[in-house]
């Protein structure tokens, strides 16, 4: 049996790390991956508050030490001032791949006008890819399933 793959699985939240409210954001995003993976994986999991270091040193260590191929977030992709997730994906990525954002607002936007509101980025960093969703657990499935036809052949040409 092949090894599962780990995946890192990121909720990027005040309320949730503290306590305050459950993280229905990181189930969301391994029930979906459930769904769509055919091959082994695990999920490698981290909640964060709203804290560029925090969020920063999170996908870091998900991609240099646990050598996870993806990396997912969600959270934090929205205009208030505490929403820092895509600055922190940008800080640590060397390359980013904008058609990401570009195709989930473009696929929220058919049900979700606010869908605008979400700055959600991707990027490559060595050999990981990582790509951020929205916080609500409905925007999860919708974003996540838009984008996961190119995502095994990116972590291939990246790998
Ligand atoms: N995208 C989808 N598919 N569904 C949604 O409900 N909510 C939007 C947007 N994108 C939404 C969505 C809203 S209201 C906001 S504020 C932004 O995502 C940012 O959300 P976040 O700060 O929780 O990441």
């Amino acid at each position: 049996m092949a090894e599962p793959v780990p995946i890192g699985v990121v909720t990027v939240s005040d309320r949730a790390s503290r306590g305050l409210y459950e993280d229905r954001g990181g189930p969301a995003i391994e029930a979906e991956l459930r769904r769509i993976l055919a091959t082994p994986w695990r999920p490698v999991r981290r909640l964060v508050p709203d804290e560029r270091p925090l969020i920063e040193a999170a996908l870091r260590e998900l991609a240099d030490a646990e050598a996870c191929p993806l990396i997912v977030t969600t959270g934090g992709t929205g205009p208030a001032p505490r929403d820092v997730t895509p600055e922190a994906t940008e800080a640590v990525c060397e390359r980013m791949l904008p058609g990401f954002g570009e195709l989930m607002r473009a696929v929220s936007l058919r049900s979700v006008p606010t869908a605008i509101l979400s700055r959600q980025v991707a990027g490559t960093r060595g050999r990981s890819l990582i790509v951020n969703l929205p916080g609500k657990p409905s925007a999860i499935a919708e974003c996540l399933g838009a984008v996961f036809p190119a995502i095994p052949y990116c972590i291939d040409l990246i790998g």
